[in-house]
């Protein structure tokens, strides 16, 4: 895979890249739409990379490609900002037009060449992926000593200032913080983080993504992070609170009494109940109890669909075949609207599980699914060339 990368930086400048740099993609297990909500969420790295092969230029420009895109560009380090021809290269952009409004000097420019094969635009985190691996290559590159939580707020900021998506942390962070074996407990209140055992017992971590494409900024991705804030406001007045993650389940029934629209209620609840799921799961995973555990990831996606209503049928469709077909549990995860699911699977009925999706899923929407096992993996890496 990095050979990829180098050879197509070799092949377009004519000698080799100074260094190689990978970036892994992320599942979320539980703790979905909390991350804008200063809630808790519980994802980790897994094993589908982005790989940039990077050397330094002579002048103050930036040269961005990728195998997997046609589209490539060359901007000035002193002209940097959104523009809608610039398409999937200003994410990498607005790395280094955030890094400089810092106030960090950029002497000279880099040639980098991306090559992934984390699925686009599936809900498993490519967006981010990119930006932390940008910003860990401007990190490296400029000698700028920045941490992994550093790296993954760099991300972050430029995922939502020049980017425009009014996203959570969650993302950058299980990428930035990936841990082999570990998922990532995240409390987005402090950005404090703890690491996890998730032990599956005889149970594999499945993936299947829906393979129906879409780009959050269109979403209604940022209308929900509205909705959250409009429903914060009114129980404000009421309740001693700064976000919605400091209400308890048990304030619910009050909730219900002070805000008259449905809609807002609804999400207020999904939020409130799915910390209090993560908490449980945690819990559960520590005990060992693997049917407490697929009951709570089954809620949650129940609570995404109904209450939240971010899953949409096609992502609905594969919760329904899952558990139909041998799945313990299943739940979309990351932002929803397609994207992608995760699900527990007996480890030696994978094989029979997948084709049971595939045929399943193809026959009723003419679109493949991809289904593969999850690795979970360590984050950010990079070797000298
Ligand atoms: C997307 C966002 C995250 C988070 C999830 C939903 O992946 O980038 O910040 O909000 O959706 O949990």
């Amino acid at each position: 895979m990095t050979s990829q990368a180098i050879y197509e930086y070799q092949t377009t400048f004519y000698k080799n890249p100074e260094k190689v740099f990978t970036a892994p993609c992320r599942v979320n297990i539980i703790g979905e739409h909390t991350d804008y909500n200063a809630g808790l969420a519980l994802p980790a790295a897994i094993s589908k990379f982005i790989h940039a092969a990077v050397g330094k230029r002579d002048d103050r420009k930036i040269y961005i490609k990728s195998l997997n895109k046609s589209l490539s560009v060359l901007v000035d380090l002193d002209n940097i900002s959104n523009k809608p021809e610039q398409g999937w290269t200003n994410y990498p952009l607005g790395v280094f037009a955030m890094l400089q409004r810092r106030g960090h000097k950029l002497p000279f420019g880099l040639n980098i060449v991306f090559h992934s094969n984390v699925p686009i635009a599936s809900g498993l985190s490519s967006s981010a992926a990119l930006l932390n691996l940008t910003a860990y290559i401007a990190s490296i590159m400029y000698d700028i000593p920045l941490s992994n939580t550093e790296i993954a707020l760099l991300a972050h900021e430029s995922e939502t200032d020049f980017n425009g998506l009014q996203c959570g942390i969650m993302d950058e962070f299980a990428i930035a913080l990936g841990k082999k074996d570990k998922c990532i407990l995240l409390d987005c209140s402090t950005n404090e983080f703890e690491y996890k055992n998730v032990d599956f017992k005889d149970y594999a971590l499945v993936v299947i993504v829906s393979n129906l494409k879409r780009n959050l900024t269109c979403s209604p991705y940022n209308q929900r992070v509205k909705e959250c804030n409009d429903a914060l406001e009114i129980l404000k007045g009421h309740f001693n609170i700064k976000t919605l993650s400091d209400l308890s389940v048990n304030d619910l029934p009050k909730c219900e009494e002070l805000i008259k629209d449905k809609t807002l209620f609804k999400r207020v609840r999904h939020v409130v109940s799915e910390n209090q799921r993560v908490k449980d799961f945690v819990v559960a995973s520590e005990q060992g109890n693997i049917e407490a555990m697929a009951k709570l990831l089954n809620a949650s996606h129940e609570s995404l669909r109904d209450d939240y209503e971010v899953t949409g049928e096609h992502l609905d469709y594969i919760h329904e075949i899952s558990l139909k077909n041998g799945a313990i549990a299943e739940r979309m995860t990351g932002a929803g609207f397609g994207g992608s699911s995760i699900a527990l699977v007996k480890k030696d009925d994978f094989a029979n599980f997948k084709n049971k999706i595939f045929t399943a899923y193809y026959s009723h929407f003419k679109i493949r699914p991809l289904v593969f096992l999850a690795d979970i993996c360590d984050g950010l890496s990079y070797e000298n060339i």
